[in-house]
């Protein structure tokens, strides 16, 4: 059978556009950036976006297009009888770790479109219901469950095509309802010490941490280093350009990024939250911002609807890499390979959801348990595969050869020698660094 394929380059933008804008430009984004300090955290993510990021997604879907092939296929393909699968392995054990969290916090954003239905209220305490200190063990778990089986159903079935269309639609209602939340945020009293936190940066406080973290934050946010491109990239036609697609995929999760970020800082300051409340800094703070804004029932309501269908079309990214891997090399069924793999995942969840309330004092280097996954997942697995793919491209499968991919069809953005220079030497040289420099102030100091 032909393997299938996206039916236009924007069917391939969008995916891959679905895949990169998730919670991590909301959640995960506002809860790091608040964490590391402000500004200068999102200094340096941004110069991590363009230098690093896109250099490297437009690999990955060369790497997928040229093979047409899962992670571990593809690098076996392009090098066989050699270790290389490996990298492509550590990619689909990052997916599976990824989304065991992913959907967790899914979860919390599912629960919040039924909360927003019965409306925010300016007194409640948002700390109270989910994030932080949860009362009840059950309605987490049960929200993970949901979410997961409705993720399960997308890739079993094959609807992928579908899901892709509807964002179309909700991608756009989601970047507007983001920007009525920045006017709202920005209005409100003390909201200035918020666009200071975001935009002024204090360099003084950068430690090889602040480092480490952003590159998993631009890794993250970018579907990097884990294979995910790759896959979504072995479904693209030889006519379709590279360069161009990736460059609106980065520009997209950016700019959604960056948005949030307006819409959250300003009324953490201006409602007198801790910006470095940690992993519920999102789910305590837009809640507040919707009960102090007119009809913030329908908005909130639509909010989080339109959050947890951005964090469906990423978790489908995440298995689809679990499921392509066992489908290709292992010849499983589709639907055999969605449901035993997302029924494992389902378990592996329980503990960081746990670890937020019956497990709260198990923790690890001062993390607990869903932090923990988020760590080694995204700051360690991801960047090691992002810089053993950069090496992999440059050295193994030739830069030659990689510019050779990406350039055909050429499109406006055109690859040539700094190629060599950036993802040959700057980017797994940069990267190696700042996670051993990252690692040691995290564990030393
Ligand atoms: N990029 C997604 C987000 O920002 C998360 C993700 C990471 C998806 C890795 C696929 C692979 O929410
Ligand atoms: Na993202």
């Amino acid at each position: 059978m032909a393997r299938e394929q996206w039916t236009s380059n924007l069917g391939f933008i969008l995916a891959a556009a679905g895949s990169a804008v998730g919670l991590g430009n909301i959640w995960r984004f506002s809860y790091v950036v608040g964490t590391e300090g402000g500004a200068a955290f999102v200094l340096i993510y941004l110069v991590t976006i363009f230098l690093i990021g896109y250099p490297l997604l437009t690999t990955e879907i060369a790497l997928g297009r040229k093979t047409q092939k899962n992670p571990v296929g593809a690098f076996k393909a392009l090098a066989p009888n050699s270790p290389w699968w490996l990298v492509g392995a550590m990619g689909v054990l990052a997916g599976f770790v990824i989304l065991s969290f992913y959907s967790i916090v899914a979860g919390w954003s599912l629960a919040y479109v039924f909360k927003a239905l019965g409306g925010f209220n300016a007194g409640d305490d948002f700390t109270g219901m989910f994030v932080g200190h949860i009362t009840s063990v059950w309605p987490p778990i049960i929200w993970h469950a949901v979410f997961m089986a409705l993720t399960i159903g997308i890739i079993a079935s094959g609807v992928v095509n579908g899901i892709q269309r509807a964002t179309k639609i909700l991608m756009p209602v989601l970047f507007l309802l983001l920007i009525v939340l920045v006017v709202r945020g920005l209005t409100l009293e003390g909201a200035g010490a918020g666009v200071a936190f975001f935009l002024t940066p204090n360099l003084g406080d950068v430690t090889g941490e602040t480092f480490l973290r952003a590159v998993g934050q631009s890794f993250f946010t970018l579907s990097l280093g884990m294979g995910a491109l790759i896959t979504y990239g072995s479904y693209l036609k030889r006519e379709d350009n590279i360069s161009d697609s990736a460059g609106w995929v980065v520009g997209l999760d950016t700019g959604v990024a960056i948005i949030a970020g307006f819409a959250i800082f300003p009324a953490v300051f201006a409602l007198g939250f801790d910006p470095a409340s940690g992993a519920g800094l999102a789910f305590m703070t837009l809640p507040a911002v919707f009960a102090a804004m007119p009809a913030g029932t329908i908005f909130g309501f639509m909010f989080f609807l339109l959050l947890s269908v951005a964090a469906l079309t990423s978790a489908i990214s995440l298995l689809e890499v679990v499921v392509a891997w066992v489908v290709d090399e292992k010849g499983w069924t589709r639907k055999q390979a969605a449901l035993t793999i997302g029924g494992i995942i389902f378990l592996t969840g329980l503990p960081p959801t746990l670890g937020m309330s019956l497990w709260s004092n198990v923790t690890f280097l001062g993390m607990d348990i869903l932090d923990t996954y988020d760590f080694f997942a995204s700051d360690i697995l991801l960047p090691l595969g992002g810089l053993l793919t950069a090496i992999f491209a440059a050295h193994v499968w030739k830069t030659k050869n990689a510019v050779e991919e990406i350039n055909s069809p050429k499109g406006t953005i055109v690859f040539g020698n700094w190629y060599t220079i950036l993802v040959g030497y700057i980017i797994p040289i940069s990267v190696a660094v700042v996670m051993v420099w990252g690692l040691y102030t995290k564990l030393f100091s």
